[in-house]
């Protein structure tokens, strides 16, 4: 009996990094499908609508076949209820990005303790690569080249621009 295993890879991805390309190839290669869910947040006010976003992640992952682009709002454990995942992914660059995480992966198992948190690292050259960090440099003039895919790249300097 063949099992699908689904992977939930969550997140703001205002906009999607090399970062979190990295780790999408990486779940891509170990999960039989891995959704890319971006967190419809009403609070945060972002660059990019969730719209944007989503189209962004899928002009970057057209080749792969089992990576997903979806949105989602609530508690992420009811959305992988909802999509039958049994894994969440969550990438870690730093020991500063650990506590968070790991409080978020300790409710997360508290709510749904069949949903296990998985963390993966990036590689090293985007250890520091942040969506934060890539829009501060871009709205101040500075290169982002080779830290975002290319089309976030051009869509970035669009919305600076405008
Ligand atoms: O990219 P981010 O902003 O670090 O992603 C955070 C995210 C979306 C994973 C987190 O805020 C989340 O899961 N929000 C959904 C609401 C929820 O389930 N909250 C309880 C988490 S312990």
């Amino acid at each position: 009996m063949s099992v699908s295993r689904v992977a939930l890879y969550p997140g703001s991805f205002d906009p999607l990094t090399m970062g979190h390309v990295d780790i999408i190839n990486r779940g891509s290669a170990l999960f039989d499908k891995i959704i890319v869910a971006v967190l419809r947040n009403v609070e945060k006010k972002p660059m990019f609508t969730v719209e944007e976003r989503l189209e962004m992640i899928e002009e970057s992952f057209r080749k792969l076949d089992n990576v997903e682009a979806d949105s989602f709002s609530g508690l992420l454990v009811d959305y992988a209820a909802q999509r039958e995942a049994t894994t969440i992914v969550r990438g870690i660059r730093a020991i500063s990005d650990f506590e968070y995480e790991f409080q978020m992966a300790l409710m997360n198992r508290r709510l749904a303790p069949k949903i296990e948190t998985v963390f993966m690292m990036p590689a090293e050259e985007y250890s520091y690569v942040s969506s934060r960090l890539v829009k501060e440099v871009a709205n101040l003039g500075g290169d982002i080249a080779g830290l975002v895919p290319k089309r976030v790249e051009t869509r970035l300097y669009e919305r600076v621009r405008e």
